[in-house]
Formats: C-alpha cells, sequence, structure tokens
C-alpha cells in the first residue's frame, strides 16, 4: 500500500500542491488527471520518489520514503518510470535497450515482448519502429524487473489515439501498482480511480 501523507510543495515560494492525503492500494490503477500546470508531474515525482515535498510524507507500505536508507537501490528494484518521452538509445537496438537494464535472460525477454506484441522488432532500432512501438518498448524496459510499482507520466502525450489505447490498456493489465499521468481524459475508463488536481489541490 501507498501512503501519501499531508503532502505540499513549492517552488520558489509559490505553493504548487497543497496538502494532499490519499491512500493508494497495492496492484490497483490510479489516474492523475488535471489541467496542464495543475501538479500532476510534481506530484508523480514526489510520489516515486525522485522529488522530495516541501512537506508531508510518502509511506511504501509503513515505510516512510525519506528512511529508506539505499533511495537508489529501492528505485532500482521497486519502481519501473515511463516518460512522455522513451529514452531508449539510439545505438542499441530493442533487445539490446532492454536488455542494458536486467539480468533476465534472453528469453524472459522475449516473453515480455511477445506479451507487447513486439518482440517481432527485437533487432530494429529505435528510429526503425513506429513512436507507438518505441513507448511499448520503454514500457517493456519500465516492466522487465517486475516492479511493484509503476509511474508514468504522460506515457502517450506523443502517441495518435490508437496506440495511446494500446498504451493505456497494457498500463490497466499490469501486475503492478500503476499511476498515471495524464491530462487525456478521453483515454480515462470508469472503473479507473481517477485523482483529479486543480491548481495543486484534490477536487
Ligand atoms: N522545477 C520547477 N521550478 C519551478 N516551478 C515549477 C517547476 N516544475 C513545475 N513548476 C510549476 O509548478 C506548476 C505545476 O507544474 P506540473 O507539476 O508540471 O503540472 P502538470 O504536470 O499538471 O502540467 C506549474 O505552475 C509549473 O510552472
Ligand atoms: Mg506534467
Amino acid at each position: 500500500m501507498l501512503k501519501i501523507m499531508n503532502v505540499s510543495h513549492e517552488y520558489d515560494n509559490e505553493i504548487i500542491l497543497h496538502d494532499i492525503s490519499l491512500t493508494i492500494e497495492s496492484k490497483t490503477f490510479t489516474v492523475i488527471t488535471g489541467e496542464s500546470g495543475s501538479g500532476k508531474s510534481t506530484l508523480l515525482s514526489i510520489i516515486s520518489t525522485l522529488l522530495k515535498p516541501t512537506k508531508g510524507e510518502i509511506f511504501f507500505d509503513g515505510k516512510a520514503s525519506r528512511e529508506i536508507s539505499d533511495i537508489n537501490m529501492f528505485r532500482n528494484q521497486k519502481i519501473g518510470f515511463i516518460f512522455q518521452f522513451h529514452y531508449l538509445i539510439s545505438h542499441l537496438n530493442v533487445h539490446e535497450n532492454i536488455a542494458m537494464v536486467t539480468k533476465r535472460s534472453r528469453s524472459e525477454i522475449k516473453e515480455l515482448l511477445d506479451k507487447l506484441d513486439i518482440s517481432h522488432l527485437s533487432a530494429k532500432y529505435p528510429d526503425q519502429i513506429s513512436g507507438g512501438q518505441r513507448q511499448r518498448v520503454a514500457i517493456a524496459r519500465a516492466m522487465i524487473n517486475r516492479p511493484e510499482f509503476i509511474f508514468a507520466d504522460e506515457p502517450t502525450g506523443n502517441l495518435d489515439s490508437k496506440n495511446s489505447k494500446i498504451v493505456f490498456d497494457l498500463l490497466r493489465e499490469l501486475d503492478a501498482t500503476v499511476i498515471v499521468a495524464t491530462h487525456a481524459l478521453s483515454r480515462i475508463l470508469p472503473s479507473d480511480r481517477v485523482i483529479k488536481l486543480k491548481d495543486g489541490k484534490l477536487c
């Protein structure tokens, strides 16, 4: 379980997030939405340990993130990140982009790529595949070490609607606690848990 307790954040003395408290159950899918500038990325960065809040605390299964002794190891082992831009390495092929972050075997990587319907692209380089396929490779890279948590910031910000739907459907099916920040309201389903931000406040 993930607990966000009384989180506030300021940039340059301007309050960006106002006293946010939330509980997110394990292995659930949650969408953080709101207009551009409402604080989605800031909140997701705080939840995912990339940014320390000005006030408040995040608890991972009861443990305060400030008290995790090796936060880099914690991130490596427990968290998968997906961003708007895929950050694949252009000089490595699809297989190698994933292999570089994991000790898992070639066949385990292939199995995951099969699931994401991109295993036929293993030997291709990022600029030889489509934007939607690149984002699926980025998802595979985030998932390969089977993290407990997957955090995605505008993962479909660069994709057309067909590929956006594919990416959202994949994220919903992951066996992890998944939190996605997006302004793409059209991708949200009635069954999704939605956290709406307006001017840095929950609404
Ligand atoms: N590094 C930063 N320094 C100063 N202000 C920032 C920084 N990052 C974001 N902000 C401001 O915080 C507010 C919320 O931004 P952000 O969390 O990126 O919102 P969203 O992801 O919903 O568009 C905006 O007003 C933005 O200008
Ligand atoms: Mg953002």
